[in-house]
């Protein structure tokens, strides 16, 4: 099939990159000259496991290109994936400017009839909004809203193996017959992943979307409820991570996505958990805002739990204290620093006088730019020389691999707060740190 991806950040180059690993011919669009000519040459602007190899195997035998000519991709294929970003406004409110922008300009230069394919984060009722401008097009034009569940750090094989597709379409509640082409196209485009037992779950618009907004408020809500256990193990002298795997061996709670530490970041849960919420106060669901509220209060509790626990460490003083970060990323495995906890931790101990080295395996350039105050360092080792506290606020496997024996004579004192609970707090203890974590004795 010919397909267009409209819109190429994190989303749209990995779905574009994985519809041509499934055979298809694509072209994506992105208005961003230098985008495209990263993504030509088989280079993600960010850092994705297995999505460069996926760029330039396919540009390279001709079955991906990116380009910046509207025109041309509205003439391209009947088919038209939307991955254009939706930020947060000042408000709280999806900014769905640049969302509605590319639907019109596709609209206006389509050059046949098109199905086109929501795949971006929006506030319930965009989708219908989205298909009322696309009956301006001098040519009939049917919708699909089809989220993304994508996970950075895993995002080439949650596209080409998700968990599920999800397909709304305006007719499911209407009977207005929108919607057939739509389902028979997308469903051709998807037939690898679901010849391989993916569920489908077919639905109306409105539906769809609200699929992605409570999938994520569901998994912050997840992660803040163990947080919430932390503080009451905090208070009460018990073990959080334990707590954890009792919790978890009753498979309708699980363990999946439910490990405790420092909370979430990102560019997705803590803006759609706010996004979220402003839309159902717009909808008048105000008791379901108040829940997702203070899922946020618990997140942001951790990292101010996370710097006290820090001053306490550091005997009630972080003025004038050597502090190593260890994590600058939102999550191991990605560069991405939006909303990184690690970061504003690193942040806020320096705004409270100490001195921060911060190490990362990847995110350090974007950190740099984000954060040109704090100190950085590449070698993790290194950054460890003198401190007077280590803080260890991303998992990267690269520091659970080090040998606390060997790095325990490098700082001043070999005090280590562990915010993710992937160090072995007797390993360390043995090899002479103090060792800490938040929620464990
Ligand atoms: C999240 C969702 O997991 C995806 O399903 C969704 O498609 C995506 O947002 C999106 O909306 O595009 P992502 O932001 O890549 O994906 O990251 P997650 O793996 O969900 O982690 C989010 C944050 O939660 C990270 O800071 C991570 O460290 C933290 N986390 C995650 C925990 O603190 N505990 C956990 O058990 C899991």
């Amino acid at each position: 099939m010919r397909l267009t991806v409209i819109g190429c950040g994190h989303l749209g180059a990995t779905h574009a990159a994985a519809m041509a690993e499934l055979g298809h011919q694509v072209l994506g669009l992105d208005l961003d000259p230098d985008k495209v000519t990263a993504l030509n040459s088989g280079r993600a602007p960010f850092h994705e496991p297995g999505l460069d190899e996926l760029l330039t195997r396919h540009t390279a035998s001709g079955r991906l290109r990116f380009t910046t000519d509207q025109a041309e991709a509205a003439a391209f294929a009947e088919l038209h994936f939307l991955g254009i970003g939706t930020p947060l406004g000042p408000d709280g409110a999806y900014d769905l400017a640049a969302l509605r922008a590319a639907v019109r300009s596709l609209a206006a230069r389509l050059t046949g009839p098109a199905v086109v394919v929501g795949k971006s984060t929006v506030p319930v009722g965009t989708a219908a909004e989205l298909l009322a401008l696309l009956q301006d097009a001098p040519h009939h034009v049917e919708l699909c809203w089809n989220p993304e569940f994508l996970r950075e750090s895993r995002a080439v094989q949650d596209t080409l193996r998700p968990d599920r597709l999800v397909l709304g379409f305006a007719d499911r509640s209407g009977g207005t017959g929108q919607g057939r082409r739509a389902e028979a196209l997308v469903r051709e485009a998807y037939e690898a992943v679901i010849a391989a037992g993916t569920p489908v779950v077919v639905t109306d618009l409105a539906t769809a979307e609200l699929a992605k907004s409570a999938a994520n408020a569901f998994l912050a809500t997840k992660i803040s409820f163990v947080n919430a256990m932390a503080e009451v193990c905090e208070a009460a002298g018990a073990d959080v991570e334990v707590l954890t795997e009792a919790l978890g061996y009753d498979v309708r709670i699980g363990r999946r996505g439910m490990r405790a530490g420092l909370g979430f970041g990102g560019g997705c849960l803590p803006k759609d958990l706010l996004g979220f919420g402003h839309r159902a106060a717009e909808l008048g669901a105000d008791s379901a805002v108040t829940l997702l509220r203070e899922v946020g209060a618990v997140n942001t509790r951790r990292r101010e739990r996370t710097v006290e626990l820090a001053r306490e460490l550091l005997d009630g003083t972080l003025a004038g204290r050597r502090i190593t970060v260890w994590g600058a990323a939102f999550k191991p495995g990605t560069d991405d620093i939006r909303d990184s906890p690690a970061l504003a931790v690193a942040d806020a101990l320096h705004r409270a006088g100490a001195t921060v080295t911060v190490s990362d395996p990847r995110a350090l350039d974007n950190a740099r730019k984000a954060l040109p105050h704090l100190g950085y360092l590449d070698d993790p080792t290194e950054a460890l020389t003198g401190a007077d506290l280590l803080l260890h606020l991303t998992e990267w496997p690269d520091y659970t691999h080090l040998d606390p024996a060997a790095l325990a004579p490098l700082p001043a004192t070999p005090r280590v707060l562990d915010a993710r609970h992937t160090l072995d707090p007797a390993t360390w203890r043995t090899a002479g740190w103090t060792y800490r974590a938040l929620g464990r004795p």
